[in-house]
């Protein structure tokens, strides 16, 4: 054979061969999710630098359910639903409670997870707030773009600081720059639970009751079909289940 056949064999299988990794690359559609990964226990930065918590279980198993490749696109809450309206993004799951405005926006899927509001309060300020009217006046502090920030002012009377990551609104009730900060239940315990959050108490008077859904594209209904069956799926084979108490300890 000559130098030149020789050369153009090498180059054919090569080309074959890079052929073949394209084509198997586009095997599983990828489903590129977005979130907010500073809202533990749901969603957050694991070790090793990747996302982790039961939003995460629980998409990663819904795409592997509906044949998808899961990539997950870390973002500001208040991003979210404007990068799913440009199409940066397919879905969003980000302890996302499912509103009347934003469903106006995207569609839901049914819902996943039953949660509601608490606020969080120093110690020190106990018999100052014993209930929740006497919030009002106070300065309350939420995560942005959220339905505890939005509570926040309504509670306080419109005295309300929102801040991009959830460690921010810790802080700040900590350091004084809040009296109160407004968050969804399970994140509030999950704070007192496992972080340094001496002085940190949860008043026992707690907001609303919510629910939480994967958002899609308004009109993306074969996405959500997927996403919905993908869900009765890993609820029907007991998944969804271990998801829950190996994040909640407890049955759902
Ligand atoms: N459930 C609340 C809401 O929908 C808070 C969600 C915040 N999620 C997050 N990943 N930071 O507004």
């Amino acid at each position: 054979m000559s130098k030149f056949m020789q050369a153009v064999k090498v180059l054919s299988a090569a080309a074959v061969l890079s052929f073949g990794a394209a084509s198997a690359a586009q095997a599983a559609d990828v489903l590129r999710v977005g979130t907010e990964a500073t809202y533990a226990p749901f969603e957050f930065m694991g070790e090793g630098g990747k996302e982790v918590g039961y939003d995460m279980d629980i998409i990663r198993a819904v795409g592997e359910a509906a044949g998808f490749e899961v990539q997950i696109m870390n973002m500001g809450f208040d991003a979210l639903i404007p990068s799913l309206l440009s199409n940066q993004i397919d879905a969003v799951i980000a302890a996302m409670t499912i509103t009347p405005e934003r469903a106006e926006r995207v569609d839901f899927t049914a819902p996943y997870y039953n949660s509601g509001l608490s606020v969080l309060i120093r110690a020190a300020d106990k018999d100052k707030y014993k209930t929740l009217a006497d919030l009002k006046g106070s300065v309350l502090c939420g995560q942005i773009g959220t339905t505890g920030a939005e509570k926040a002012g309504e509670l306080s009377g419109g005295n309300s600081k929102s801040y991009n990551y959830e460690s921010e609104v810790f802080n700040e009730l900590k350091a004084g720059g809040c009296d109160g900060a407004v968050n969804d239940r399970p994140v509030n315990l999950y704070y007192l639970a496992t972080s340094h959050a001496e002085g940190i108490i949860e008043m026992s008077e707690m907001i609303t009751s919510e629910q939480y859904g994967i958002a899609v594209k308004k009109g993306n209904q074969e996405l959500l079909d997927k996403l919905n069956a993908g869900l009765k799926q890993i609820r029907d084979n007991g998944t969804f289940a271990k998801i829950h108490e190996k994040w909640f300890q407890v049955a759902e």
